[in-house]
């Protein structure tokens, strides 16, 4: 056991190398998320959101600075990161069930098949997916994809879960329904969550911090503790104190996209 925290980034700076010369992505940027908490991460578009996941899965290396893992510097990709995207990647020649299972055939487990199956079909049943297990992805709504996508991520017990926008293409019932299936996830499962987000309500109501980035390059421009309860429901989303919360970040927003078009100029 450590005390470390489960996600550190430290000073980490990165630039992509284009035909343009190197383009400035990410500039000192400190996020720190303890074991077991939900940080969502907001900021404008094109800052690097996406980059970082990219650097805490360790499929990328920053320039400068570190990314520590539970204590441990990223050097390679980590399987005890999970992770799910905006567009869920299921592989339509499998059924639900042997989607969901995928991540078990590739990361060392010593699971035997029945209890490889079990997990799934648990993971499955607790995102209302039950029933569905035999289906080829095609035949579910997108909601149902995003669903499935969600228990992929987590059936191989991840430490720590990432994820970029999973929401952002779903309407906003769907959105809606899934953000509670993420409270009852977090409820259930053991794991440190990242979200990336452009959904200012999202972040106020799945994060217990928020984080907003500057833009490009990203640094960290504000960090905002949510103050509502661990037990929230949607309808705390229109008390005042989340009101105030949310215009809060609103107004930030603003000033990382003002900052962005300056340094553009
Ligand atoms: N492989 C790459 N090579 C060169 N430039 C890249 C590469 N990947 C991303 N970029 C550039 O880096 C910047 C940050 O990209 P990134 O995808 O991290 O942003 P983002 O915050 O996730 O954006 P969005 O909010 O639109 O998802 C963008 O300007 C993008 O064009
Ligand atoms: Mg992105």
């Amino acid at each position: 056991m450590t005390d470390e925290p489960q996600i550190s980034l430290r000073g980490v700076t990165h630039a992509y190398m284009t035909d343009d010369g190197p383009l400035p992505v990410l500039r000192d940027l400190n996020i720190t998320v303890q074991k077991g908490a939900f940080t969502a991460v907001v900021g404008p578009s094109g800052c690097g959101k996406s980059t970082l996941t990219r650097l805490i899965a360790g499929l990328m290396f920053p320039d400068e600075g570190e990314v520590r893992l539970g204590g441990k510097l990223v050097k390679s990709p980590r399987s005890t990161v999970g992770m799910a995207f905006q567009n869920p990647v299921l592989l339509e020649w499998r059924s639900i069930l042997r989607n969901v299972l995928l991540p078990l055939e590739i990361v060392a487990n010593d699971l035997s098949q029945s209890q490889r199956e079990d997990r799934a079909r648990e993971l499955l049943a607790l995102v209302g997916l039950e029933g569905f297990e035999e289906k080829k992805p095609s035949e579910l709504s997108g909601g149902m994809r995003q669903r499935a996508s969600l228990c992929r991520a987590l059936v191989h017990r991840p430490e720590v879960l990432i994820l970029d926008e999973p929401f952002g293409a779903l309407d906003a019932f769907t959105r809606e329904d899934l953000w509670q299936i993420m409270h009852e996830l977090r409820h259930e499962e053991e794991f440190t969550c990242l979200l990336i987000t452009h959904d200012l309500r999202e972040s106020v109501f799945l994060a217990d911090e928020v984080v907003v980035l500057s833009g490009r390059p990203a640094t960290t421009q504000e960090v905002l503790k949510v103050t509502l309860g661990k037990d929230r429901v949607l309808d705390d989303l229109y008390t005042p104190e989340a009101t105030d919360m949310l215009a809060h970040l609103r107004h930030q927003i603003q000033i990382a996209q003002g900052r962005g078009e300056e340094l553009a100029a």
